[in-house]
């Protein structure tokens, strides 16, 4: 993995969440070349099946591993649910999801064991981030919250305001009544609207995003060479409209020019 030229690293999810994924991995690896894929015309997979995010999870695979990256990021926590162990077993490439590397932070962080983890219908019906949170520690206490609505707010650009507050407290409500003293935005769309999330639970509440350890483990998994190279390419790649993903992408990361090509592959 450490060798002279570096690694191409491939991520997916259903939109724009998967950016903030790569946020994570452009400010502590930005030396390989990256290829972004959202997979807006299929866009949610959080109220899909089981085998329905299984087959869109192997095809966005496919599609990356086509383009030749050395190491896959499933920036999804609903496709990290459904199909991470499918895509570990069929692919002969590195595969890092968003569970265990949020599940780690979390406990680490935790200092009551009372951890709220918020998801889509899918990822919160799969019970993947209890079950991963016990088998690290059969003593914790987790509340899971679906939250439907935050996913199209943010795909709609809202990610403040009053609108927002009230659909958060709507959802963290029974989370801050259990005084749960960590969070795990369970869902990469969510740290788009870490603001109001933050506001409400208070300041002594920890958040945890994924991006920030699945970050780590890239790097543990490429080694400090590839952490110092000079900036790569970012290469994106959409399944629909590429205007409306254009505008709201650069935007969420910090004003870089993203002009995303368009698939028909699937
Ligand atoms: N950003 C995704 C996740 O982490 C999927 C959201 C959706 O398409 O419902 O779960």
């Amino acid at each position: 993995m450490t060798g002279s030229s570096p690694t191409s690293i491939g991520l997916f999810d259903s939109g724009l969440g998967g950016l903030t994924v790569l946020r994570g991995m452009l400010r502590a690896l930005p030396g390989p070349n990256y290829f972004y894929l959202g997979d807006n015309a299929r866009f949610p997979y959080g109220t899909k099946g089981h085998d329905t995010i299984v087959r869109y999870a192997r095809e966005c695979s496919q599609f990356l591993v086509s383009q030749e990256v050395g190491v896959l990021i499933v920036a999804c926590n609903t496709a990290s649910a459904a199909a991470l162990h499918v895509l570990e077993n069929e692919l002969s490439i590195p595969v890092i999801g968003t569970i265990g590397p949020a599940v780690r932070q979390a406990l680490s962080r935790s200092k009551s064991g009372k951890i709220g983890v918020l998801g889509t219908n899918a990822t919160i019906a799969s019970g993947v981030y209890r079950q991963g949170i016990l088998a690290l520690d059969a003593t914790a206490r987790v509340s899971e919250q679906a939250c439907p609505l935050f996913v199209p707010l943010v795909e709609a650009g809202m990610l403040r305001g009053e609108i927002v507050d009230k659909v958060v407290e709507l959802y963290l409500k029974p989370l801050k009544e259990q005084r749960v003293d960590t969070v795990i935005l369970g869902c990469t769309h969510y740290p788009l609207l870490v603001e109001s999330i933050q506001a409400f639970m208070g300041p002594d509440v920890s958040i945890v995003e994924c991006s920030d350890a699945i970050a780590s483990d890239v790097v543990a998994l490429l080694g400090p060479k590839e952490s110092s190279a000079a900036p790569g390419r970012v290469n994106y790649f959409v399944t629909d409209e590429v205007g409306r993903f254009n505008f709201l992408a650069s935007a969420f990361l910090e004003g870089q020019v993203v002009s995303a090509v368009r698939i028909d592959s699937f």
